[in-house]
């Protein structure tokens, strides 16, 4: 059986390239053969343990490639074709796809979490931090790629990009909108950007790495808070002469984040969270308005599927956003683990890396 290398995940502390058979295409499925992929912040929560999968388990949710083979039943793609797929594959047919949130299509329940959803690859099965992945429902997922769009310029559209934009668009954004987000990492980055695109007038980024405030502030933020210089919520509130924010989009995942975004809202105002949290959150009364605040909260897990992708990749070929600038380093795939470790404590300014096996 022919094999490929592949970064698996053997415990908490330690993800190591390895070799796994290639898989078998099933009818439905695709072989892409990875061209360029990426570590996410995500992928580092799982490298802690904070975040469990399978010991076993390929990481890797962001794959830009080639198809190298097509299950019997996939119809409308040629091999050889470069596509991505999203680092959410929906099946198109399930429960949770035709209630409209595809997404959460999936098998249910994980560690008792009620929605792991449409999340599957490197959280449920193999995923794309190796030379092969299979995409499954292949139809619904993979998404073809213009001619004259690099791979580097396409690599934020399966995860980062659509998890960014989604914080903005879920938190319902409106033309003139004063908007923060805490955390300026690639997610928050792109939750910037897409709250630009959205029409927010007033962006506030939040972070304290002075290369991630300069990139937000070229992506679209108009004011930076740095919030190792004094609370964040305090110097939000006077920003806003008091009112407060329309939304605030949490980036981070912690419940310091989590509780600054509630208490800078503007009275009905929406918290749109993208954050993946480790523990429990605490609501506080006072920041909660003891619930009477006509506040909304709202969770978002990045948007797949190959309609996604495509109006991604769309925003990427129109030039609205320039998001090339967020890879900062490349690795071979042999060197992963080196990529990791990088990446792991965010050392020489890294934002993103491409990964080419
Ligand atoms: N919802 C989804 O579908 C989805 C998808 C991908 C990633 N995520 C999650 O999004 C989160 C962000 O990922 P990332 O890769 O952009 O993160 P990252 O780790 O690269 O960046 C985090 C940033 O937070 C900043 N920070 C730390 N403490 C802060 C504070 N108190 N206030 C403001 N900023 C602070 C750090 O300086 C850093 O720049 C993670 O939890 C990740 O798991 C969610
Ligand atoms: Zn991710």
């Amino acid at each position: 059986m022919p094999r490929m290398k592949a970064a698996i995940f053997v415990e908490p502390g330690r993800i190591v390239l390895d070799e796994k058979p290639i898989p078998d295409v099933g009818p439905r499925d695709a072989l892409m053969r990875i061209t360029t992929t990426t570590i996410c912040g995500t992928d580092i929560h799982i490298l802690k343990g904070e975040y469990p999968v399978a010991k076993g388990l390929t990481i890797g949710h962001e794959p830009v490639g080639v198809i190298e083979k097509l299950g019997s039943a996939v119809e409308g793609y040629t091999e050889g074709q470069r596509v991505i797929a999203g680092a959410i594959t929906p099946s198109g047919h399930s429960y949770a796809c035709l209630c409209g949130c595809g997404s959460q299509d999936g098998p249910g329940t994980k560690h008792g979490f009620k929605a792991t959803g449409g999340w599957k690859f490197g959280n449920i099965i193999d995923g794309c931090q190796a030379e092969y992945v299979l995409v499954p429902d292949a139809a619904a997922n993979l998404s073809p790629v213009a001619e004259g769009l690099s791979d580097e310029e396409i690599l934020m559209c399966p995860d980062i990009m659509s998890t960014g934009f989604a914080g903005a668009e879920s938190g319902g954004v409106r033309i003139g909108d004063t908007v923060v987000v805490f955390a300026l990492g690639p997610i928050g980055l792109c939750a910037v950007a897409g709250a630009k695109l959205m029409g927010a007038t007033t962006i506030i980024g939040v972070d304290t790495v002075p290369e991630r405030l300069a990139v937000a502030k070229k992506l679209g933020a108009d004011i930076v808070v740095d919030f190792k210089k004094g609370d964040p919520v305090e110097q939000i509130m006077a920003l806003t002469d008091g009112r407060g924010v329309d939304v605030a989009i949490e980036a981070l995942g912690t419940q310091g984040t989590f509780e600054s975004a509630l208490r800078v809202l503007r009275p009905g105002g929406t918290l749109s969270s993208l954050g993946v949290y480790s523990s429990d959150l605490k609501i506080p009364l006072s920041a909660f308005s003891a619930g009477l605040g006509d506040n909304k909260i709202i969770t978002s897990l990045c948007p797949g599927g190959k309609e996604r992708m495509r109006r991604l990749m769309n925003v990427v070929a129109s030039g609205r956003v320039d998001l090339k600038s967020l890879v900062t380093h490349r690795f071979k795939l042999d060197d992963i683990e080196a990529a990791y470790d990088l990446f792991g404590h965010q050392r020489d300014g890294v934002l993103k890396v491409a990964i080419t096996p």
